[in-house]
């Protein structure tokens, strides 16, 4: 049997910071409403899906005292593509050198959790090692005159290493699903804006996280209790207290970053993850969560035992 762990991790943000009091200038909105509704403080906003996946990744590699010639695959999570074709995970495997695979992967926000279900699958089947990334420029889609999104989505990424191991490594429960019959809930049209039904989006993503963890939890085996660490995807502060409430997860359990960085899509559960690494949160057997939820709808979790000395 071969299995997989996390052997590196690193995240990019743009340098340009886009503060609530920013966009209070040009919109009608406040900060004390941004604040409040969703917990957003400030996010970054510039680069490309490219150069700030090649930025995360780099430094990953870097962790995991690797080269891209160490890597089989990249998978590339993202909705934003710097282009229609080829895929941006073509220029990410060039820059840094991968001689294996490359293909992007959109699941909306719960695509760095497929990816990482995904990557298991390719190590399961041969792969030695796979770096997945999440990277998103959601403000080049994103309409800065409409106070419904402006205030939520922003740009980043975060990516990890996996590698092969013997035994049945660190994935021990998860859970993918899609219901396309929501999808007109949050949508871009090619050259258009996002837009989005945010209080019906609200509402399902409660029950999708609840749900699926709770799906992903059984078939680990374990209680809510046992979950040192739970990294939600960053949406909307309201959404992750409610749903972590519901799965009876405290506060101090939960990674969050989404004050600094809005909600990042695929990017949003990496930079969580790496946040809480480099504030010392996570040790060696831990038991963490990973839960997403978004546009599609999709969903996806999974319960992984933390093997890497961080
Ligand atoms: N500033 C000030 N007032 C606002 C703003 C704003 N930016 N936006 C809406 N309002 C007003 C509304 O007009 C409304 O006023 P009214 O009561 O006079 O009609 C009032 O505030 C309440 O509006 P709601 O839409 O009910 O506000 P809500 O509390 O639902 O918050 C929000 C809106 C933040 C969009 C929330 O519904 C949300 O976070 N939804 C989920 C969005 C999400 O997670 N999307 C990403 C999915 S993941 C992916 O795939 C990308």
């Amino acid at each position: 049997m071969v299995g997989a762990v996390i052997v590196g991790w690193g995240t990019a943000l743009p340098d340009r910071i886009v503060t609530n009091a920013d966009l209070e200038a040009v919109l009608d909105t406040s900060d004390e409403w941004i604040t409040e509704r969703t917990g957003i403080k400030e996010r970054r906003v510039g680069g490309t899906t490219a150069g700030l996946a090649v930025a995360a990744g780099a430094r990953a590699l870097e962790r995991a005292g690797l080269h891209g010639s160490d890597i089989d695959q990249v998978l590339l999570a993202t909705t934003t593509p710097d282009r229609m074709i080829p895929s941006t995970a073509s220029d990410v495997q060039h820059a840094l050198g991968i001689e294996g695979g490359a293909l992007d992967l959109n699941a909306a926000c719960s695509g760095f959790v497929y990816g990482l279900v995904h990557a298991h699958g390719l190590i399961a089947l041969g792969a030695r090692r796979v770096l997945l990334i999440g990277s998103e420029t959601l403000s080049r889609v994103t309409d800065w005159h409409d106070r419904n999104t402006a205030i939520l989505f922003a740009d980043g990424a975060g990516a990890v290493v996996l590698e092969a191991t013997a035994g049945t490594g660190q994935l021990l429960g998860w859970d993918l699903g899609s219901d396309g019959s929501a999808r007109d809930l949050l949508y871009a049209d090619i050259g258009g804006y996002l837009q989005m039904d945010g209080r019906e989006v609200f509402r399902r993503a409660v029950r999708a996280t609840v749900d699926s963890a709770r799906r992903s939890l059984e078939r680990a085996g374990i209680r809510p209790s046992d979950v040192a660490l739970a990294v939600p995807h960053q949406a909307n502060i309201r959404i992750i207290d409610a749903a972590c409430q519901r799965l009876g997860i405290p506060m101090e359990r939960t990674a969050t970053v989404l004050h600094a960085t809005g909600n990042t899509s695929s990017a949003s559960i990496p930079l969580a993850l790496v946040d809480a690494i480099e504030r010392g949160r996570l040790h060696r057997g831990d038991l963490v969560l990973l839960v997403g939820f978004g546009a599609g709808m999709s969903w996806a979790s999974a319960v992984i035992r933390w093997e890497a000395d961080t």
